[in-house]
């Protein structure tokens, strides 16, 4: 399905931030090992939470909708071998994380997914879980996990920032003997950290020379647990940008998750001289959450993306690029490989993408270099079924001369299936 996108005269209103990909994704993961039944409001609704939940039901989860908004979830209290392979689509999340449950378990599994899925890494997981004890086969999906009932904790160095490692082992370490530690060079998304805390396990996260340290002591179980999940700050990002390069956009996002792990596309703002106003401030089971308002400032500045940073905006990366398109001067991101691993290459799609509107992109291996500001074009765009670059030169089609045509762009419903009525919803002429 390809999307034809025309310049918007401005942007304006507020839009209720979609629910939260990672946050949906552990509310069914915790759900299926609580005991007792849990309730979720507002689960995202999307093809990769989906997935999620079918897997698990594959295991013995049964799952009942309330309503649009509200899922019951009652685990099982074994969980059975699933007889058909778990299928991850398009969900590196899914996969990742799934994998340190079955592998905790003493049930065989085959977990598989999409074209894309199926050329991303996951020597990345089986390493901790082999050392654990679990047998794992296979370097890219499909992967065949062979569980064991008796791992044993384990301490971990991962070489690269990634929450999906980081929660895989530690839903293994659940189960193993002895505690679990890994680390990391710089702190990625702590949702698990804070969800298994919130459920009275004993975890701790720590800062060390070398990053950031997260360590369970295993045993123990949690009860079933109500989760009304926040809004999505990496789908939220996209308005956050469109409402800071269209002139005259004022755009409210309502519901925002803003951990600190995930908000560095804020501070992105802040360097770009985007000013943003955060407004009833909450929390749901230890995650802050907010409405974040935007508007076009006068003058966009340039920005510079490295080292702890990346893993806090690492998915908001395509969009930002597309910021820095019309930032006077120089932006530099760098120490961004992992962009190379998701969905599709990013590096290459952002810059081959950008250059095809009429930016000025340099690409680096682990990064970009882009000068502005550049008045797009609009150009044919090749997405590689990436939502979330589908996504961001959806943005940019927003403020290019002419129409700017977004190829394979069906799997915005990966992560974001309102992506394009709420985008008719803030739309002025
Ligand atoms: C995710 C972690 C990130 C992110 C992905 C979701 C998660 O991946 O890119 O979209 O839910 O844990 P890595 O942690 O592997 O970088």
């Amino acid at each position: 399905m390809d999307l034809i996108i025309t310049r918007a005269k401005t942007l304006q209103g507020k839009l209720r931030s979609p629910s939260d990909k990672s946050l949906t994704h552990r509310a069914y993961m915790f759900g299926a090992i609580a005991e007792g039944s849990s309730r979720i409001l507002n689960p995202l609704v999307s093809q990769d939470c989906e997935n999620t939940l079918e897997c698990l039901a594959k295991m013995g989860l049964r799952h009942e909708s309330v309503s649009a908004d509200e899922i019951l979830l009652h685990p099982a209290k074994e969980w059975n071998e699933p007889k058909d392979e778990l299928y991850c689509g398009n969900s590196g999340t899914t996969i990742r994380l799934m994998s340190g449950l079955v592998a905790s378990r003493p049930i065989t599994a085959i977990l598989s997914g999409d074209a894309s899925l199926s050329k991303r890494p996951m020597k990345r997981i089986a390493s901790p879980l082999r050392e654990m004890g679990a047998e794992f086969i296979g370097d890219t999906p499909p992967l065949t996990i062979k569980g064991s009932a008796h791992l044993k904790g384990i301490d971990y160095v991962s070489p690269v920032a990634s929450a999906q490692i980081k929660t895989c082992t530690l839903f293994a370490g659940l189960r193993a003997e002895g505690p679990t530690t890994i680390h990391e060079p710089s702190l990625s998304r702590d949702h698990t950290e804070r969800m298994l805390k919130a459920l009275g396990m004993d975890v701790t996260i720590s800062s060390e020379e070398r990053g950031s340290v997260s360590r369970l002591n295993a045993g123990g179980t949690f009860k079933g647990f109500d989760f009304n999940v926040p809004g999505d700050i990496s789908s939220s990002a996209f308005w956050l940008v469109a409402a800071s390069i269209v002139l005259g956009a004022n755009l409210t996002l309502q519901g925002v998750g803003i951990n600190p792990t995930r908000s560095g596309v804020l501070d992105v703002l802040t360097q770009a001289g985007v000013t943003y106003t955060l407004d009833s401030l909450r929390d749901e089971l230890n995650e802050p959450v907010a409405d974040i308002t935007v508007s076009n400032p006068s003058r966009l500045l340039p920005f510079e993306i490295k080292g702890s940073l990346v893993p806090r905006l690492i998915d908001e990366i395509p969009v930002l690029a597309v910021l820095a398109s019309q930032c006077n001067g120089e932006t530099n991101i760098r120490d961004a490989g992992e962009m190379r691993i998701k969905e599709s290459d990013r590096i290459e799609l952002v810059a081959k993408g950008l250059r095809a509107m009429g930016a000025e992109v340099h690409v680096l291996e682990d990064g970009l270099t882009i000068i502005g500001p550049s008045e797009l074009k609009g150009a044919v765009i090749e997405t590689e079924g990436d939502h979330r670059i589908a996504m961001a030169f959806t943005i940019a089609g927003l403020i290019a001369e002419g129409e700017t045509v977004i190829k394979d762009a069906q799997n915005i419903a990966t992560s974001y299936p309102d992506f394009e009525s709420h985008l008719a919803l803030v739309r002025v002429g």
